[in-house]
C-alpha cells in the first residue's frame, strides 16, 4: 500500500484552499523562469496545485499513489498523469519547470533516493530549466514531535494529527479522520505517514552535482536558517 490510500478522499477538503501556495510557486517560477511553458509536478497527489498552475502552464503530473491520481484525473481530465516513483521515473521527455512541493520529498526516507530524484529532475529538464521543491526542515519536524495533537475540523469531520519520534530521524505522522455519518456517529480512517529531513548544507551539496545555481528561500521572507519551518530550493540547470 502506498501512503494516503486511506485518507485520499479527505485530502482536498482537509487541506482547504491551496491558492496561496500555488500563487507563491507561480511567483517563484515567474521570477526565475519567466518564459516557462511546460511544467511537471512530482508527487502531484490529487492535483490540487496543478489545477491552479494549469491556468498558466502546460502541466503533467506524477505520483506513486493510484488513488490520489484517480482524484487528480477526475479534477483535470485533459492533463496527463503518470503513476510513477519519483525516485526512478523516466518519462522520455523534458520540461521547462519541475516542481515537487508541500514537503512531498520528505516522504522519501533515504538520502540516496533524494540524490536520485535530483538526478532524474535534472535529466527531465530543458537547458536552463528550473527545479523547484520545498522541504519540512528538521527543526519543524522536531517542533511537531514535541507539540500536542493537532485537532482540525473540516466540514462536519474531525482530523487529529499526532507527530511522534519514529527513531532514526523519522517523524511519524499519525493521522486520524473521524468522518461524520449521522447524529453522533463517526467512521474512523487512520494512517501513519513517515517523513524525514536532512541538513540544508547536505541537500545543497547534493544539488550542486546536478545544478549550476541553487537558491534557498524561506517563504516567510525571513533569512533561511536552521530554525525555518519550510524552505524552498530553486535550482537552475
Ligand atoms: C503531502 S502530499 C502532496 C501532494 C501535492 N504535491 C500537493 O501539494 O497537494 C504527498 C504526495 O507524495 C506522494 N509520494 C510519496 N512518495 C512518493 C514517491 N516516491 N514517488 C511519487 N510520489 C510520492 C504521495 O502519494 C502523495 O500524493
Amino acid at each position: 500500500m502506498t501512503s494516503y490510500e486511506k485518507l485520499d478522499r479527505f485530502y482536498d477538503a482537509a487541506m482547504g484552499d491551496r491558492t496561496e501556495m500555488a500563487s507563491y510557486i507561480r511567483r517563484l517560477i515567474r521570477r526565475h523562469k519567466p518564459r516557462a511553458r511546460t511544467l511537471l509536478e512530482l508527487a502531484c497527489g490529487t492535483g490540487a496545485i496543478l489545477k491552479i498552475l494549469a491556468k498558466s502552464y502546460d502541466v503533467v503530473g506524477l505520483d506513486l499513489s493510484p488513488s490520489m491520481l484517480s482524484i487528480a484525473r477526475k479534477k483535470l481530465p485533459q492533463v496527463k498523469f503518470f503513476q510513477r516513483n519519483m525516485v526512478s521515473f523516466d518519462l522520455g521527455r523534458k520540461f521547462d519547470v519541475i516542481i515537487c512541493v508541500f514537503d512531498s520529498i520528505n516522504h522519501v526516507l533515504e538520502f540516496a533516493d533524494w540524490q536520485k530524484i535530483f538526478r532524474n529532475a535534472a535529466q527531465h529538464l530543458e537547458e536552463d530549466g528550473l527545479f523547484l521543491f520545498d522541504i519540512n526542515t528538521k527543526a519543524k519536524l522536531d517542533r511537531l514531535i514535541n507539540a500536542p495533537t493537532w485537532v482540525h475540523k473540516f466540514g462536519r469531520n474531525l482530523e487529529f494529527i499526532n507527530v511522534t519520534d519514529g527513531r532514526r530521524g523519522i517523524a511519524n505522522w499519525n493521522i486520524r479522520v473521524f468522518e461524520h455519518r449521522r447524529g453522533n456517529k463517526y467512521g474512523l480512517f487512520e494512517e501513519d505517514i513517515k517523513q524525514i529531513s536532512f541538513p540544508v548544507e547536505k541537500i545543497r551539496d547534493a544539488l550542486r552535482k546536478q545544478f549550476t545555481s541553487i537558491k534557498v528561500i524561506d517563504p516567510t521572507a525571513r533569512r533561511p536558517s536552521a530554525k525555518s519551518d519550510r524552505l524552498y530550493f530553486v535550482c537552475k540547470r
